[in-house]
């Protein structure tokens, strides 16, 4: 039997051995972060501390049980004492570990005190120097308890190929001699196999030939293997599928997949790592649904088993790797290191989306004996994986079986020749982030150039037909340590913010999706732009066609094809004609006079007209000579045909059109007010296993339904009912966006937010 204990926890912030005594504690549910934090501008040392949790057990009929208490992630180094006597230490902050506590209790009351070491002088991965991203404190995901009152199944390894019989490799625990076991894989609506097996020893190998349909990205299928021995019963999820990176690149089930990704990190504001299960999942949505991505890393550290369960669930693959950032310790670090691979892969290995183990610490230089023996327990404990480990340098040791490479380039992919060998698969794992900084109230042009290095590289990588694919860094913004991002305690590297609201560069992703998607990477504001030149104008959209009216007036149709990037998926299309056929139509030029004049206009945008070279003053001459016009005529059609002062005349409508459908419309033009956007991730919220939360998106947008980024309105924000708030309730948007965050407090019913003056109703159930 599972019990969460999640619930009923004192919390001291400052470890004492006076907490084994009666003292009492604030109040508090798991996942819990040990300290609030600001949104930025915060000192890193406000987390790192020991503190400690206390909680009361009741128990009954104890006798002859077994209580293993499992703790899903506490950061970083836990010793859990029950009834004053230590039950087990764990040094990990990043994987789970358990308690067999059935030495140290009794029927009726039982105390469990956990002492929580959230230091960064601790010597275990990651520390040891500095880290570029917040490692908190706490415990900060599930707690629980497995009682079982006979022979139960400790571990059970599913090795689920196509066309072969799924093979189960099962560890007892409490075997006594011989153990009844019932086999059962169901898909949730049919039993598709089951099967009686007496087992003799305590680790034994099923064999179960089931007819099963595969996994993979596009239908995520998932199966439910079900153990029962002795009455206790054993469940697990897994799906059938085949991964191999192979020097030709990645193959998923046998046919050939460019893996798309982008790196994540557990945070969020306010809270570090402690959020529920919803928001773990809701990540994972936003990634497969919203940025359209096929796969993530999920950098530096193995995370929520709620998060990976949802990237199966959804289809989307995963490359997990251990703890750490470039710095390697003594050897007491590199032994927790190896211990650390154990635990990853023992832990995360029954995920069909987990495709690659990364088993080297992030970055670090090479170290022939740590990592043959981190790549040898690796592949000792999974054979059905290959292994990675994340470098930036060239021509490092391969001792694993990828090359997985941080491409910092500023001018798109790599060539892989210097890199790694010719043999080897090659993955790349980073790329921009610290390259191009970009935060969500940076101007226009900057803005843009973020966005097309995405396209730079992705469409590099989509044209190296061997390179198996690449990971973004990153998918949000995240808080950091002092020697790294604007000084504000926040890298600004993310496609999203930290609430997770978009920046252009997402879009670069969401175009590669199937919901209609359009976003136009520029303003009509010519005064946010250096000279007042726009310059390239980009659509992304995943339109087939998009037709673009200028002041009401129809100009021309553009497809992917009017785009620089020939390799991508709907590559971002350059707008870099505003005029059409209206010269030949409206002013009577030849069609030859009419392109040369666009041509010069758009050298007009690009080096303004007092640098504009010399070809093109010449080409201006000969059609003034032609078509016989003053020098004044010609400013006035610039005037009237390209460089427009506001108002209507410089508005543009972007229509979107599907095979031959519209699908989706934009209209970019000059502001004329803006009211606030509120998005909550759900309003419902459930009061299950622990307390819920829902994200909120609160955005400003202009008359026609686009970001506002230089609105930095001041917020109030309330919460009635069952629900409270997370972090400030005064905020301030930024790129004229922000968010918050609403949980609920262990009562159901109806919650409100408001946010100044709209409301928003959640129900807790
Ligand atoms: C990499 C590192 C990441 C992040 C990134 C920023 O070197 O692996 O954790 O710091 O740089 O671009």
């Amino acid at each position: 039997m599972k019990t969460y204990l999640n619930d009923g926890w004192q919390y001291f912030k400052s470890w004492t051995d006076d907490i084994f005594g009666s003292i009492t504690g604030e109040s508090v549910r798991v996942p819990h972060t040990n300290v609030v934090t600001p949104f930025n501008n915060f000192d890193e040392s406000i987390y790192q501390f020991v503190s400690g949790y206390k909680r009361n057990l009741h128990l009954q009929n104890t006798v002859g049980k077994t209580y293993l208490l499992i703790f899903e992630a506490v950061a970083h180094y836990a010793e859990v004492y029950v009834n004053g006597k230590l039950a087990v230490s764990h040094k990990c902050g990043y994987t789970a570990f358990t308690a067999d506590i059935s030495g140290y209790i009794k029927d009726g009351d039982n105390q469990v005190v956990v002492k929580v070491d959230s230091r960064e002088s601790l010597n275990q991965p990651p520390f040891g120097f500095v880290i570029d991203y917040l490692t908190y404190g706490g415990i900060y995901r599930d707690v629980y308890l497995q009682e079982y009152n006979g022979v139960y199944v400790a571990d059970a390894f599913v090795k689920a190929y196509p066309d072969k019989p799924v093979e189960v490799e099962i560890a007892f625990g409490n075997f006594n001699g011989e153990c009844q076991l019932r086999a059962e894989i169901s898909d949730g609506d049919s039993v598709a196999y089951s099967c009686c097996y007496t087992a003799n020893v305590p680790n034994i190998t099923l064999s179960l030939p089931a007819k099963l349909q595969l996994w993979d990205i596009n239908n995520p299928k998932l199966y439910t293997l079900k153990l029962v021995s002795d009455g206790e019963e054993y469940k697990t999820a897994f799906g059938v599928r085949k991964a191999e990176f192979k020097q030709d690149g990645f193959y998923l089930n046998g046919s050939k997949v460019k893996i798309v990704g982008l790196n994540r990190h557990q945070s969020y504001p306010y809270v570090g790592y402690a959020m529920p299960e919803s928001m773990q999942r809701q990540d994972a949505q936003i990634l497969k649904n919203k940025l359209c991505v096929n796969a993530v890393r999920t950098s530096h550290y193995p995370q929520s088993h709620y998060f990976v369960d949802e990237c199966d669930r959804l289809g989307l693959l995963v490359f997990t790797e251990i703890p750490g950032w470039q710095h390697i310790g003594d050897d007491d670090w590199k032994a927790q290191t190896v211990e650390n691979v154990r635990e990853m892969v023992t832990q995360y290995r029954n995920h069909p989306s987990v495709i690659l183990w990364g088993v080297r610490i992030n970055e670090s230089q090479d170290d022939n004996e740590l990592y043959t023996k981190t790549n040898a327990v690796a592949r000792s404990l999974d054979t059905t994986r290959q292994t990675g480990g994340v470098r930036y340098i060239r021509n490092s040791n391969l001792l694993e079986d990828v090359y997985t490479y941080n491409d910092f380039n500023r001018d798109g992919a790599s060539d892989r020749r210097g890199i790694c060998p010719k043999n080897a698969p090659y993955l790349v794992t980073e790329y921009n982030g610290h390259m191009y900084p970009t935060k969500s109230f940076d101007d226009s042009p900057h803005r843009l150039i973020h966005t097309l290095r995405y396209a730079k590289m992705l469409d590099d990588v989509f044209g190296a037909d061997k390179t198996c694919g690449s990971f973004g860094w990153c998918m949000f913004d995240y808080n950091t340590h002092k020697d790294f991002g604007s000084g504000d305690r926040i890298c600004y590297h993310g496609v999203l913010d930290m609430f997770r609201n978009p920046k252009w560069a997402s879009g670069v992703f969401s175009a590669m999706g199937k919901e209609p998607y359009l976003e136009a990477c520029f303003t009509a504001d010519i005064g946010d732009y250096p000279e007042g030149v726009v310059g390239d104008m980009y659509i992304l959209t995943n339109a087939d066609t998009i037709k673009v009216y200028k002041g009401g007036q129809f100009i021309r149709n553009y497809t992917h094809k009017d785009s620089p990037y020939k390799n991508m998926h709907n590559a971002p299309i350059l707008i870099d004609d505003l005029i059409g056929d209206r010269l030949i139509t409206e002013e009577g030029f030849s069609k030859r006079n009419s392109d040369k004049t666009k041509r010069c206009l758009a050298a007009v945008r690009k080096y303004g007209f007092n640098f504009l070279p010399s070809k093109y003053k010449l080409a201006i001459a000969q059609v003034m000579v032609s078509q016989k016009l003053s020098m004044n005529k010609v400013m006035e059609l610039y005037g009237k045909y390209d460089n427009n002062w506001g108002g209507k005349a410089n508005e543009l409508v972007i229509e979107a059109y599907k095979d031959g459908k519209l699908v989706a419309q934009k209209t970019v033009g000059s502001f004329y007010g803006y009211s606030l956007d509120v998005t909550p991730s759900s309003t419902t919220l459930h009061e299950t296993n622990s307390y819920d939360v829902a994200a909120v998106s609160i955005v400003a947008r202009d008359q026609n339904g686009n970001v506002c980024p230089y609105v930095n309105k001041a917020v109030k924000l309330r919460a009635e009912g069952a629900i409270e708030i997370i972090g400030d309730d005064v905020i301030a948007l930024q790129g004229g966006m922000f968010g918050t965050y609403v949980k609920t407090v262990g009562k159901k019913g109806k919650g409100t937010l408001y946010v100044d003056d709209i409301e928003v109703e959640f129900e807790v159930v």
